[in-house]
């Protein structure tokens, strides 16, 4: 299978893996079995997409039937806003474990550079943006704080390789300046419509894996009602040209865009046919004037932007 070595851990991180965000909570079990039985190694979670207790019922039923053992597998989760603080992290990081019937994570991000008043598990989980009043409590949690707390999770065998996501360049070159454990994984929101061109260039010299969600633009958004009335990837002339130039389905083109620079993928289906034709996006080669075109569709269009909810969390202004 097609990976990235990362930084420190020499680990091998699969280049494609599956995103359980919106993945229903009655199929996720099921999902994550078939998604694990068709080949995937990588599964993409979070404390905030609320199904991880059934993404571990999948890997359990898998293991148990003899198609993997856990070291097969490379499972990533997320640390929630509400958590950063530095005696939260691990709480959470053993509370998240929990719900997987896991005793490690492969990689645990930190999910946004966004730290919110802490929620008690036992009285809402995941917690989402707002408190009971349906407002956004800020907390007063530096990033460096938060990272620290990250660094002990590594410390203490319950995350091997760490990372962030929807951080800017700014923020990932201050965490390089007293990290203990850098940053092994930048997880972004990456497309043909938001490329991103400065911020690989950064990753690749600071030696960190990037990445790219959301490959298939808006799609993931249309179920949210959040799609932006953006020009669906998959139906845009300059894709299915491409797609129809090499006898590949739009999908696969998004996905290949990416791999082919090194960049891993976590597409996201509940479909049992297309996780299996997304899986399949490594196996062929765009010619560079083909990446070239589908690059140049890039409008900086950014759906997941937090400001959206409330003005204080414009972290990508
Ligand atoms: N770090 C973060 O803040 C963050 C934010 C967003 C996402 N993520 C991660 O990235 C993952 C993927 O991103 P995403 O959920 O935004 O969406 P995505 O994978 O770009 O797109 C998913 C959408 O595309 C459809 N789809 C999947 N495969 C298809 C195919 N072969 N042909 C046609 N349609 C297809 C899906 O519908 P069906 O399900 O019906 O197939 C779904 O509507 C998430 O699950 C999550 O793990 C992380």
């Amino acid at each position: 299978m097609a990976s990235i070595v990362l930084k420190r851990t020499n680990q091998k991180m699969p280049l494609v893996g599956f995103g359980l965000w919106k993945v229903n909570n009655d199929t996720c079990a099921d999902t994550v079995f078939n998604a694990i039985k068709a080949g995937y190694r990588l599964f993409d979670g979070a404390g905030d997409y609320g199904n991880e207790k059934e993404a571990g019922e999948g890997i359990k039923r898998a293991i148990e039937k003899g198609l993997v053992k856990r070291e097969d597998l490379f499972i990533t989760s997320k640390l929630w806003n509400t958590f950063h603080s530095k005696e939260h992290v691990k709480q959470l990081a053993k509370y998240q474990l929990d719900l997987w019937g896991l005793d490690y994570f492969d990689l645990f991000l930190i999910h946004f550079p966004i730290s919110l008043a802490y929620v008690d598990p036992a009285h809402r989980f995941p917690p989402g943006w707002t408190g009971d009043d349906d407002k956004v409590h800020l907390q007063n949690s530096p990033f460096q704080e938060t990272w620290v707390a990250m660094e002990s999770l590594v410390d203490e065998g319950l995350a091997k390789n760490i990372g962030v996501s929807n951080i800017t360049g700014a923020l990932l070159v201050d965490v390089f300046r007293y990290a203990r454990y850098e940053p092994q994984v930048t997880q972004i929101e990456l497309h043909p419509y938001l490329t991103q061109e400065p911020y690989l260039e950064l990753a690749k010299t600071l030696g960190i894996a990037v990445t790219a969600y959301s490959s298939f633009g808006a799609q993931g958004w249309v179920e949210l009602g959040m799609d932006k009335n953006a020009t669906s990837l998959m139906e845009h002339n300059t894709v299915a040209q491409v797609a129809s130039k090499y006898g590949k389905t739009p999908a696969q083109v998004l996905l290949r865009w990416a791999t082919q620079r090194g960049l891993a993928v976590i597409p996201k289906s509940n479909s049992e046919a297309r996780l299996v034709e997304n899986l399949d996006c490594v196996d062929f080669n765009l010619e560079e004037s083909d990446i070239k075109s589908i690059s140049s569709l890039n409008i900086n269009l950014r759906l997941n932007n937090p400001v959206e909810i409330d003005p204080r969390l414009g972290i990508f202004a």
